[in-house]
């Protein structure tokens, strides 16, 4: 990414009102002097979730983290800092300084033009008189302009060299080659790599295209679904078709469909069906799950009923249940897909709702598939064994009781059996997946008083900046808190909100949650002036405390030497117990 200059960070954390950006997502109710709502990263019921508009910070307090503005977006819509920077900007109209490396800057600029640049080309190209075979064509599978306009869906012509032609003066070869559009062949050093198919273009999460998918128009063709390779913009294994357009419907319901096409998904959400998500022809991964997980808790998983899709569902249920996503399983029968589903005369949306509502528990899925009750003892064991080994890869332990409760229930053995079984097999396996686990996080214990009387003092100054040039920096001695005084006191003349300021620290996430929760609690303005003068009266006495311990030290030693101590060390030593009282 671009490095965006810290004068437009600076402006964008200025200007733009914390209140009015986390409002578009969270519903904020006035409550003193902040707002409160339900937190938008886990589900709760009762609202934890606090923005304080005048220091531009946010914070939750039940997962303890928090931030500015710029740090919602980038936890809310997990995208990376200058796209966070960058999007705000755009929206309350503050003009972008970029800095860093040009090169860099340039090729990823012209890899995100030569998409763009291309969808339009394919689009236009559905449009004129010879596209009209792939209009035709989905007009006869029910899609209308609607559909093919808020997808930006276009046709790749027959020919070898149609997008070569349109871009070839534009960008140099190699910067093509890298866009994954083309390919090399013997008809020539670059050819297009999408012909005589419908094109589906994948948009990133801002809205931009990074790839594409594109439908075979030939029935000779062996290669039905074509897509982008991996390149610098498109990622497969976290990326979902259709994202862009329904992960907002899919947080403000609080679940996903799950669906394996595109047809299956541009089907759902023309019948109304808009929390949908398509996976498109990649496996799903953990990293889906995780990118998931941002969004919603709970998802419907929608697959086509033939083998392979239902082969697909069950190892994607494990994945989502692994990942602490409540997973139901939508089985439509027959071999259907969602598309073909909506294609029978008499299925309605209303058929498709209830059997939303009435979609199976993952286990119950997988033994009516597997058809796990007519087999005898021996092999039902050997699955209860298979499915324990999933499940206690499940760190949820409320999903995984469910999953065990249902197991027991469903092949007829008691809980406590199967609990018995697991804890066996825990010791076996559960290592195994420990590995994976992220490094513990580094936590830092603010416990002794002279911590705690520096915590207070960092709150008072973020409240009130002007006190921070009256704190003794130098008496202050944990590291990060030191750095944010010095921070508050060199730019005391600035009149930064605390959001600025936290952009100017840095610091581990840790670090800026701690920050954020300091900042977010206003200090009790009648004790301000006692609670400023005590903290500082503690820290003050720090060191004649030490300067006390060390004497007494020497003092001790002389006297087991059985020297009597030095007059005048006595002296010190009371003088400085004076100091304290
Ligand atoms: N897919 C793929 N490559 C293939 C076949 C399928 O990438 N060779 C992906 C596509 O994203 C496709 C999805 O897997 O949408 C499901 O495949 P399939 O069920 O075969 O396609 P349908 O969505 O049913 O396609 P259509 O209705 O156009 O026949
Ligand atoms: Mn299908």
């Amino acid at each position: 990414m671009r490095r965006i200059a810290q004068e437009t960070i600076n402006r964008v954390l200025e200007e733009v009102d914390i209140l009015d950006v986390i409002s578009q997502y969270v519903d904020l109710k006035k409550r003193g002097q902040n707002y409160f709502g339900l937190s938008p990263f886990r589900s709760e019921t009762k609202p934890s979730f606090s923005v304080a508009p005048d220091k531009n910070m946010w914070y939750d307090f039940g997962s303890a983290q928090g931030g500015n503005a710029v740090q919602f977006l980038i936890e809310y819509e997990k995208i990376s800092f200058p796209e966070a920077v960058r999007s705000l900007a755009e929206k309350y109209g503050i003009e972008i300084t970029e800095l860093g490396n040009k090169e860099q800057n340039n090729l990823y600029d012209q890899l995100y033009e030569i998409h763009e640049l291309a969808c339009i080309y394919f689009e236009n190209s559905l449009k004129a008189a010879s596209g009209s075979k792939a209009k035709k064509y989905l007009i006869e599978r029910n899609f209308d302009d609607n559909i093919i306009n808020k997808f930006r869906i276009g046709f790749a012509s027959d020919s070898w060299d149609s997008l070569v032609k349109e871009l070839k003066d534009k960008f140099e070869n190699d910067i093509l080659k890298k866009s994954g559009l083309f390919s090399e062949s013997k008809k020539g050093p670059l050819i297009d790599r999408f012909r005589n198919r419908i094109m589906f273009p994948f948009f990133s999460l801002s809205g931009k295209v990074i790839g594409f998918s594109g439908r075979s128009l030939s029935e000779k063709e062996d290669v039905k679904y074509l897509n982008s390779p991996e390149t610098l913009l498109f990622e497969k294994s976290k990326i979902f078709y259709g994202s862009y357009q329904t992960l907002p419907n899919i947080r403000k319901q609080n679940f996903a469909i799950l669906v394996e096409g595109q047809t299956d998904f541009l089907r759902l959400v023309e019948q109304g069906f808009d929390n949908v998500l398509a996976t498109s022809g990649t496996a799903f991964s953990s990293k889906h799950a995780i990118a998931l997980k941002k969004y919603t808790n709970r998802v419907i998983l929608c697959y086509d009923s033939d083998s392979a899709g239902i082969n697909a569902a069950i190892r994607t249920s494990y994945v989502l249940l692994q990942n602490g996503i409540e997973t139901r399983v939508l089985h439509l029968g027959n071999g259907d897909d969602p598309d073909d589903f909506f294609k029978k005369e008499n299925t309605t949306k209303e058929d498709f709702r209830t059997l939303i509502k009435t979609a199976a528990h993952p286990i119950s899925f997988i033994i009516t598939q597997k058809e796990i009750l007519s087999q005898g003892a021996a092999d039902q064991s050997k699955f209860l064994n298979e499915c324990i080994g999933e499940i206690q890869l499940v760190p949820d332990v409320m999903i995984r009781n469910d999953l065990v409760r249902k197991l027991a229930n469903q092949l007829g053995v008691v809980e406590a059996e199967v609990f018995e079984r697991f804890s066996n097999l825990k010791q076996k396996r559960y290592k195994s997946s420990h590995k994976e686990e992220v490094s513990p996080t580094e936590i830092t214990h603010y416990n002794s008083s002279e911590d705690k009387a520096q915590l207070e003092l960092i709150k008072l100054a973020l409240h009130s900046p002007t006190l921070a040039t009256g704190m003794p920096l130098a008496l202050f001695s944990n590291k990060l808190l030191y750095n944010v005084l010095k921070v508050l006191i060199d730019n005391s003349d600035k009149d930064y909100n605390p959001g600025q300021i936290l952009e100017l620290i840095g610091g581990s996430p840790e670090q800026r949650n701690l920050i954020a929760s300091l900042a977010i609690e206003a200090p009790d303005k009648a004790y301000q002036t006692v609670i400023l003068s005590d903290c500082i009266n503690t820290l003050e006495r720090q060191p004649i405390k030490k300067e006390i311990a060390l004497l007494r030290d020497k003092i001790r030693r002389l006297e087991e030497d059985d020297s009597s101590p030095d007059k005048a060390l006595l002296e010190e030593l009371s003088a400085l117990q004076k100091k304290l009282q």
